[in-house]
């Protein structure tokens, strides 16, 4: 006899039948049919009329019919409606942060769960290349032609993420040496315009972090004292490394030591800090760089632990932003090598001299990754 309980045929045959006491204690069929007495009905809700009669292939148009477009459009088309779920809850944040309403502890939690959910979707799409990826380059190349001149470089949407959350204009990387912009017209053109001239996302985090509590506080000088402890701390660390034997070891440690002491050091130099900020190789203010590191110093403290997920989160997003570009370059290399793009660039490497465009340059990302917090007040 077989040890499953599934097995044999009186059981399938009897699988979906229930005696008449059974019956009649089935909850399972219990309800009203709504839909048939009328009103909203799911697909006239997500107009998915519209939606699911969307998908036109330029192959088929032209006679040649492409399986593959299919996934390739939908694919697309799933990128821009999660785009526009991110700008959704962006602009929500940003509006938060605008008027001031972070100052209230119940909209800052707002704000974290919507900066997670941005995380989440970023996360998302970073990953559903590999969906697209399971079209091979041949199978592309079978109707690749048919698209030009589209391009994702044209994707309005992308271009309103990267301003809002704040890439700024002079990182861009020029496109086939001309501003992006121009690659728009009309009231696309306006859009990226005003959202290039909103205050972004990072800039209203820095106005909020250059308020950090205690940041001014009278009779608590946090950063002369965190001044005085990386100094004594810098003395002791160099005091281990020089007692250490004559060996490889210790020249290496040696050096390994000078580039930290170098990076702290800058942290007080605030003209120099001011020098690579007007460069674009720092991103935060130098009062908003002091209350990001007390946040994060602090972290534990109650008052400090939201805000700190504030600025985890921020990270996250940005790596997530770089994630996306490296994972599309990837993909773009295996689908066309080094070919030019549908759109007109150099392909594989224009996307790959995008890819350094980060948010936050900061010294803040260093000191997180430094023993430094040993050294806090
Ligand atoms: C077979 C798949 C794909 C290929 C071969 C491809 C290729 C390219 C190429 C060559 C460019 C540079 C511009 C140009 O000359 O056309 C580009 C840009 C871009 N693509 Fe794709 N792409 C693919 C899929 C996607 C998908 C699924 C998305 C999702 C929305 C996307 C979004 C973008 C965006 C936003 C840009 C502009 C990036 C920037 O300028 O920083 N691409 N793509």
């Amino acid at each position: 006899m077989s040890g499953c309980p599934f097995a044999g045929n009186n059981y399938l045959l009897n699988f979906n039948k229930l005696s008449l006491e059974e019956e009649k204690d089935d909850k399972s069929q219990e309800g009203i049919n709504k839909a048939s007495k009328g009103g909203l009905v799911y697909g006239d809700y997500l107009q998915l009329n519209k939606i699911l009669n969307a998908q036109e292939l330029q192959s088929e148009k032209k006679g040649n019919k492409i399986h593959d477009e299919h996934l390739f459009i939908v694919t697309h088309q799933a990128y821009e409606l999660w785009f526009k779920q991110i700008l959704w809850e962006m602009d929500s944040v940003r509006v938060i942060f605008q008027n001031g309403h972070v100052r209230d502890e119940r909209n800052m939690l707002k704000v974290i769960t919507r900066m997670n959910r941005i995380s989440m979707i970023l996360k998302l799409l970073v990953e559903q290349f590999s969906v697209l990826e399971t079209m091979t380059a041949l199978d592309f190349f079978d109707f690749r032609y048919y698209l030009s001149p589209a391009s994702g470089f044209q994707s309005l949407q992308f271009r309103l993420l990267e301003n809002k959350i704040g890439v700024p204009q002079s990182l861009r990387v020029p496109y086939n040496r001309r501003h992006y912009r121009d690659n728009f017209k009309g009231q696309d053109y306006e859009l990226l315009l005003k959202s290039e001239q909103e205050p972004t996302l990072l800039q209203l985090v820095e106005a909020w972090l250059e308020r950090t509590p205690g940041l001014d506080a009278e009779g608590f000088d946090f950063w002369g004292q965190f001044e005085v402890n990386v100094l004594k701390g810098l003395e002791e660390e160099f005091a281990l490394v020089q007692a250490k034997p004559e060996s490889e070891e210790k020249d290496d440690d040696l050096s390994e030591f000078q580039k930290q002491k170098d990076v702290l050091l800058s942290l007080f130099d605030e003209k120099r800090h001011e020098h690579l900020l007007s460069k674009g190789e720092r991103r935060l203010s130098y009062k908003a760089l002091k209350g990001a590191l007390m946040i994060y110093f602090y972290r534990e403290e109650p008052r400090f632990q939201v805000p700190f997920q504030l600025l985890t989160s921020l990270m996250d997003i940005d790596v997530l932003m770089t994630k996306w570009r490296y994972n599309h370059v990837c993909m773009v290399h295996r689908m066309i090598g080094s070919k030019a793009g549908t759109g007109g660039s150099s392909g594989y490497q224009y996307l790959r001299s995008t890819v350094r465009l980060t948010l936050f340059l900061d010294k803040f990302y260093f000191i997180s990754t430094m023993r430094v917090e040993v050294w806090r007040l």
